[in-house]
């Protein structure tokens, strides 16, 4: 699939992505420089879920056991929450990390966008292998104050557990334990890589091999959607 996206964003439509992948393939991190470069609305499941717990809402108490073991938070319960945050965009382009993760997911996400009037524009697919997953989650900080993300080989901060941006100390993700990462990996290959043949059909599938250096992954997402530097 090859778009020139950079005319349509010229020509003031919106960019509506979704990043697929395995834990670990780089979703987050992509995300970031695709909504500092291209002012999309990063919307991550993942982080939502992570901010209910830290809060103890209704929803963080329901969805805390299931992340701690790395299975998914029941579908009915994400797809209400992104609905109310689907609905809050405007005109905004949006990105969408870590949802769907099912084919029910991706169906009711059919019907919301229906319901708004937009149309994805790509589902990206990071491909990364399982021995690369493992070496990235477990190396893997976070910072506790703005969520940037860190790896202590390859983008280490400037002073050891201190955000470069805020000051905020860096922390471990509970999920982030071996243990638990390989079950995650099994999670994402039995329910949400069905979600790759479900796109390729609808023709929005544009898959990039995301295990070289970032800024080369990076390099390569914009040459295949036509987004110019
Ligand atoms: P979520 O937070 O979405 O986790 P995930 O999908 O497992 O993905 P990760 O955040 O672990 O990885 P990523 O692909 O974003 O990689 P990152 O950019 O950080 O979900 C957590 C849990 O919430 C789930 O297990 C589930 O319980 C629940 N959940 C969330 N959404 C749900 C849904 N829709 N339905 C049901 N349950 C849901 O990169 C990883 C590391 O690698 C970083 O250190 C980064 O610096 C480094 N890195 C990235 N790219 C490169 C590169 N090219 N070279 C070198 N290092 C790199």
């Amino acid at each position: 699939m090859k778009i020139t996206l950079l005319k349509l964003l010229k020509g003031g439509i919106a960019l509506n992505l979704i990043l697929l992948g395995s834990p670990g393939a780089g979703k987050g991190t992509i995300a970031s420089m695709l909504k500092r470069d291209y002012g999309l609305v990063h919307i991550s499941t993942g982080d939502m879920l992570r901010e209910a717990v830290s809060k103890g809402t209704e929803l963080g108490k329901r969805a805390k056991e299931y992340m701690d073991n790395g299975l998914l938070v029941p579908d009915g319960l994400i797809i209400e929450m992104i609905r109310e945050k689907l609905l809050e965009i405007k005109n905004d382009g949006f990105i969408l990390d870590g949802f769907p993760r099912t084919i029910p997911q991706a169906e009711a996400l059919d019907a919301l966008l229906e319901e708004m009037g937009k149309n994805l524009t790509a589902v990206v697919l990071l491909k990364v292998s399982k021995e690369t997953v493992l070496e990235r989650l477990t190396n893997r900080r976070v910072c506790s104050n703005c969520g940037s993300l860190y790896h202590l080989k390859h983008s280490p901060p400037k002073v050891n557990n201190v955000c470069d941006f805020c000051g905020g100390s860096l922390y471990q993700r509970d999920d982030d334990k071996e243990e638990t990462i390989l079950r995650r990996i099994a999670v994402y290959e039995e329910q949400t890589a069905p979600l790759i043949e479900y796109y390729k059909n609808k023709g929005l599938l544009v898959e990039i091999n995301a295990e070289p250096h970032l800024e080369q992954v990076y390099a390569e997402l914009k040459r295949c959607l036509g987004l110019g530097n």
